[in-house]
Parts: C-alpha cells; structure tokens; sequence
C-alpha cells in the first residue's frame, strides 16, 4: 500500500537485520513525502523461524537506534514469532476491532489470550448508526481494557490509491479532513496512555 513491491527487490533489509541480531545495524527506514519512514517486510520473513525474542531484542534495539517518538510494527494476525516479538517489545498492542458477531469472539478470544498486555482497542469501520448491541458487547468484553475514540466506516477509503499519509495530505477535502482528525484522535489517545 506503501508502493513498496518485495518482487522488484532482491534484498530484504528486515531479514538482513534481524538475522545480525541486537548488536548489528538497523535497518534504514525508507522515506518519502507525506509518508511515514518504511522497513517493509518480505514474504520470505515468514519463512526464516527468527524466534520471537529475537525480534523483541532486535526491535527494542533498534527503536534506540532510530530515536523516533513511536515505532510502529504492522504485523499479521494470529500467533507467529514475528507478532508474538513485536507485541513484547510494545509498550502498547492496538487492536482493531471491527463491531460484528465473530470478529467480537475472536476479540474476547484474544482479550483472554493476552491479559498480560497492554492493550487499546480501536473500534475501526463503524457504521453511522452502529449497533448497540455490538457497542454494549464491546464495552463489557472490554473491562478495564481501553477503548478509543471510533474510526467510521469510510467507503471511499477502500478504492484510494494515493500513497500519502491520510493524515499527512496538504490540501485535504473535507471527507479526508474528517478520516484524518479520527486517526488524529487515537494517536492522541495511544499518546495519553504512554503518557506522551
Ligand atoms: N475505517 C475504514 N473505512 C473504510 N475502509 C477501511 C477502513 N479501515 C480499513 N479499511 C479498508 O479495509 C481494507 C483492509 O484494511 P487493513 O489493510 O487496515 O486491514 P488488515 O487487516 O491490516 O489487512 P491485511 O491483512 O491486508 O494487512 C483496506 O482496503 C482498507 O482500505
Ligand atoms: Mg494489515
């Protein structure tokens, strides 16, 4: 979504650096305007059984190394090493959470799995009148587990091809404006709970 197509490279920076370990180099972010700076992944990462405290020494490491505010780490879903590394070395595990029947079970399914975390929920896709039903279920499975503000259900989004930043466009129209302040709004959340 980035532009980044692992097909047209031949290296893959991320398993060169995680295969030097804590002590090697970083892998330098990619960047362009309007975009956040990119170490994109690789298909073959799925591949190479780098164990994940590997990836959380690695990780923790280089976060010093780019002195950033945040790291973000895009994983996949389901236990693997790669997402099991990456959500011990965070400080917080975002979930999004989409209100609907079996997306609400598999949420509580890893609200249980994952109770020594910390976690915030974002309530992403939401419908203009969401169903309270599925509002309620989310506040009782949540408990003490943040929840922040929603993102709505923003149609447009699906067919957008630009490759800049949502919240980092020059000249948004209003639909864009009105996505980017809600993205603006849990990062000023994620911000809160880091005490940022
Ligand atoms: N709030 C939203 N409104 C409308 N469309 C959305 C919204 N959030 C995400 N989408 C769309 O849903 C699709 C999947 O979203 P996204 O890539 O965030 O999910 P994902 O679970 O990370 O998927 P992947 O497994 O491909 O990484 C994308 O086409 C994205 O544009
Ligand atoms: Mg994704």
């Amino acid at each position: 979504m980035w532009g980044y197509d692992p097909g047209q490279h031949s290296r893959v920076p991320l398993l060169d650096a995680l295969e030097a370990g804590p002590d090697g180099r970083a892998p330098r972010p990619k960047t362009a305007p309007r975009r956040p700076g990119l170490v994109p992944a690789h298909p073959d990462l799925a591949a190479s059984r780098i164990p994940d405290d590997l990836v959380a020494d690695c990780l923790l490491a280089w976060a010093g190394e780019w002195s950033k505010g945040y790291v973000v780490v895009d994983t996949h879903p389901g236990a693997n090493p790669l997402t099991d590394g990456a959500m011990q070395a965070a400080d917080l595990v975002v979930v999004p959470v989409i209100l609907a029947a079996r997306e609400m079970d598999a949420l509580e399914g890893m609200l249980a799995d994952y109770v020594a975390y910390r976690l915030l929920l974002v309530p992403n896709m939401v419908p203009g009148v969401p169903n309270r039903r599925f509002v309620e279920r989310l506040a009782r499975s949540a408990g003490t587990t943040p929840v922040a503000p929603p993102i709505s259900e923003h149609r447009w989004l699906r067919r957008r091809l630009r490759r800049a930043a949502v919240t980092l466009e020059l000249n948004p129209g209003a639909r864009l404006k009105a996505a980017a302040d809600e993205f603006q709004r849990v990062a000023v959340t994620v911000g809160e709970i880091l005490g940022h």
